[in-house]
């Protein structure tokens, strides 16, 4: 899996702890970014016994889940491996758009995960608020919980739409302001539709996150949430900062090219 070639820097540009992986091609960039699941996975297993993860959606990590089928099927830990999602679609499971379908097909049919390590949002209750509340149930009960804490994953893959948006963290939402709940519904008025998504202090609490942002189209959003100064509210992606964790970008040279030179 060797072979990407990458340039790291890291620096204030996010925060301190934050990383930014300048990849070349899009297959570099969801090569790197595969060897940091394994590597997370590998590492969390070896220190807490299992490895806890939620996907993204959308088209980007498509590639990088048949990546992770395709090279590690064969050497990861599956039965220590427990997948959960940062957001989804209010659409049934076997709907074109679910995020579960698509990590389903690109991955989970296809390595030896045990069905009762997955946990999809429950998107087939018709009232979205209401899948949300049973989600929260879900990963407090899994995490043990207690009330005003966080569950801390240890990996957290996020997409940035060509607006900055994260999970279903859209530009201005009522779900950016949510500080307590795990999980809400989140109406997002120019999809007309509700969505399904992990909130800011959740993901805040992992102990890694990365960002994989590829294509041109991310380029002036990329800019505007790594180097610009716009109100976080209207770039999602900003207000995610984990609190004692490592953030990770990765970019491929087309979503960099509005990026300044400097590190
Ligand atoms: C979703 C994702 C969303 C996605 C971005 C980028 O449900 O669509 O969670 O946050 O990551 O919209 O999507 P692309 O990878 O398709 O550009």
């Amino acid at each position: 899996m060797r072979g990407h070639i990458e340039e790291r820097a890291s620096g204030n540009f996010v925060s301190s702890t934050a990383e930014l992986r300048r990849l070349t091609t899009p297959q570099d960039l969801f090569q790197a970014a595969a060897e940091e699941v394994i590597r997370t996975a590998t590492d969390a297993v070896k220190a807490r016994g299992r490895f806890t993860i939620a996907l993204s959606g959308g088209s980007t990590p498509r590639n990088l889940y048949t990546l992770i089928a395709a090279n590690a099927s064969a050497s990861l830990p599956w039965d220590q491996m427990f997948f959960f999602w940062g957001d989804e679609r209010h659409v049934p499971p076997n709907d074109p758009d679910s995020n579960f379908l698509m990590a389903k097909e690109s991955l989970l049919s296809k390595v030896a995960v045990p069905p009762a390590n997955i946990f999809p949002i429950p998107t087939e209750n018709p009232d979205a608020s209401a899948a949300a509340e049973a989600y929260e149930q879900t990963l407090r009960k899994f995490f043990a919980v207690a009330p005003g804490e966080f569950p801390r994953f240890d990996h957290i893959l996020l997409g940035m739409g060509p607006d900055g948006h994260t999970a279903s963290l859209f530009p201005e939402t009522a779900a950016l302001q949510e500080k307590s709940r795990l999980v809400v519904a989140n109406w997002v008025e120019k999809l007309k539709a509700s969505r399904i998504t992990l909130t800011l202090p959740v993901l805040n609490a992992a102990h890694s996150v990365a960002f994989l942002v590829s294509g041109t189209d991310k380029a002036a959003a990329l800019h505007e949430v790594l180097e610009g100064n716009a109100a976080a509210e209207k770039y999602p992606s900003k207000l995610v900062r984990p609190t004692d964790g490592r953030l990770i970008w990765f970019v491929d040279r087309a979503a960099a090219s509005e990026l300044s030179t400097a590190a």
